[in-house]
């Protein structure tokens, strides 16, 4: 009954019941998108992790189909973990992915579809040849996980990346084969830090420097730069650099967790993502997994409510500095009733309803400028954390410019509410645009984790309008500030502002006015997503 899951997203990808953890090998083929993930077929916690399969037209409804890998051979026994597509020629795809040997033994195996003229690759066949990639001796054979898509160097070979530590440090080993069944690995990670522990799911991939389109992940283009993302610290962290196809070099422009300079894709419920080439509509495509904030309280364990991001399209920003993010374009389609007004002036300490739309499932976009920026409060230099800054500058925290921005989740009386808001500063002649999300008061119910999340986004309020995007659906509310320059996910529980029972509010609790230069909020559609499954022999 929908009463007893308030939590269960609308438009947001999920399984058919129990656990799930990383996206994996996501790819366009013969007009299907198709979505791999760690899957638990028996329950709602980690464990038995298979390969499950689903399809769509237009990434948003969706199609389950049978389970692809099943840890049934001795090279996966373990468990089928993560791993990724790479297309061969005559666009034959292939998965290598990670075999369980043991709870401390992991090697990298293929599987094939079974038919490549079903557009749908319903069965999977894992190659005579498994494991192709073990691990050799002085090497952390139980840190030995997630290979990347390959890519094609000019001499013809086929590189992947797998993730490993290396005494407690994260690295990006590379391997190089000429048929994909051979791998030879190269004497020198592509990356590696001190600063990280394990890297697990890397992704490395080709962006153009001029920001339009996607790339193919083989692309050797000269007017691009290279991604490299890393899951560590639960969250997705990239660089970007110079990839030199000839010599296996990566020259990073700024590295992991370097002072000033910690890049992420969101900022932060969003780990193990992965992305893949859409050839279909030329763009570089974000999959990624919402864990669950609070896996102790039972009435979460047991619906298992794991998600994934709606997919998001990803591209370099005009500055090169970093990756912006939005939504898909199909998420429109699912876009009903709407609200929306123009210059709308929200005094110093005022909330305003949004009233008309079913708040708890809807898409909301609103930008804000202010004529007062002069009199914003002056940055303290020691004030670099923007996650410790927003915890202690809440929503409840007024400032001279902000926090304003959108309480989400609301119950009609406020004692619930989620919200993402902004604070400008001054810092020598420039703005500072400090985005937080803070869920401290998203739920009466006590023990749940309501961590606030923060990040500082590249915006010049003199010069443009500070923008908000919040995608929410239920337990979920995805943000993207400045049309995608920073992202924050979070996963709240609230207890009172469920279905109709959830309210939208603009707020300002800052000391000056600002102004709502434009406002449009929709309700939004469910997603149809429904199970073709063959009957399966039981286990
Ligand atoms: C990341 C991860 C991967 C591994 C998989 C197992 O969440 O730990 O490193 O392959 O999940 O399910």
């Amino acid at each position: 009954l929908p009463q007893d899951q308030p939590y269960r997203t609308g438009y947001h990808f999920q399984p058919p019941k129990n656990w799930m953890n990383d996206p994996n090998g996501p790819m366009y083929y013969k007009g299907v998108y198709h979505l791999f993930y760690q899957y638990n077929p028996y329950a709602a916690v980690w464990g038995n992790i298979t390969w499950a399969h689903s399809i769509s037209y237009d990434l948003v409804n969706w199609i389950h189909l049978d389970i692809a890998l099943s840890p049934d051979d001795p090279f996966d026994i373990n468990g089928c973990w993560s791993g990724s597509t790479t297309f061969l020629s005559g666009g034959k795809p292939i998965i290598l992915y990670t075999g369980g040997v043991t709870m401390n033994r992991q090697v990298q195996n293929l599987a094939e579809p079974k038919n490549l003229s079903d557009p749908m690759l319903r069965e999977w066949v894992k190659s005579s040849h498994n494991p192709v990639i073990t691990h050799v001796d002085g090497m952390d054979s139980e840190n030995f996980r997630d290979p990347t898509t390959a890519w094609q160097g000019p001499d013809g070979l086929r590189r992947v990346l797998v993730g490993n530590e290396m005494n407690s440090h994260g690295r990006a080993l590379l391997y190089r084969s000429r048929d994909f069944v051979t791998w030879t690995q190269s004497k020198e990670p592509v990356h590696s830090s001190t600063r990280t522990g394990m890297w697990e799911c890397p992704d490395f991939y080709p962006v153009s420097i001029d920001g339009k389109n996607g790339v193919d992940t083989s692309s050797l283009d000269k007017f691009r730069k290279h991604v490299l993302k890393a899951s560590f610290n639960s969250s997705d962290h990239y660089v970007l650099g110079n990839y030199t196809a000839v010599t296996d070099n990566f020259s990073v422009d700024t590295d992991f967790l370097d002072n000033g300079s910690d890049l992420r894709y969101d900022y932060d419920n969003f780990y193990a993502s992965k992305t893949f080439f859409d050839s279909a509509k030329k763009r570089r495509i974000l999959w990624a997994w919402i864990q669950e904030s609070d896996s102790t309280t039972d009435d979460v364990k047991k619906t298992g409510l794991v998600y994934s991001h709606f997919p998001r399209s990803i591209l370099l920003s005009k500055t090169g500095k970093q990756l912006i993010q939005w939504p898909v374009e199909e998420i429109e389609k699912q876009r009903t009733v709407n609200v929306r007004f123009k210059n709308k002036e929200l005094k110093g300490g005022s909330v305003l309803e949004i009233s008309g739309i079913t708040a708890s499932q809807s898409d909301v976009e609103v930008s804000f400028n202010s004529s007062n920026l002069k009199e914003a409060d002056l940055l303290d230099p020691s004030w670099v954390d923007p996650q410790l800054l927003c915890s202690q500058k809440t929503a409840s925290v007024g400032g001279n410019i902000g926090p304003f921005g959108i309480l989400v989740l609301a119950s009609k009386d406020l004692t619930e509410q989620t919200s993402i808001f902004f604070r400008v500063f001054r810092s020598n002649e420039k703005y500072v645009v400090l985005m937080c999300s803070d869920q401290s008061r998203s739920s009466l119910e006590e023990g749940l984790k309501k961590t606030i999340y923060g990040a500082f986004i590249d915006i010049d309020p003199l010069n443009e309008m500070i923008s908000l995007r919040s995608l929410i659906d239920h337990s979920i509310v995805e943000s993207f500030g400045g049309e995608g320059r920073a992202c924050i996910t979070a996963r709240v529980y609230p207890k009172l502002a469920i279905d109709n029972q959830a309210y939208l509010y603009a707020f300002n609790n800052s000391t000056f006015d600002v102004n709502i230069s434009t406002l449009n909020a929709w309700s939004m559609k469910k997603a149809q997503i429904v199970s073709f499954t063959k009957r399966r022999k039981p286990h």
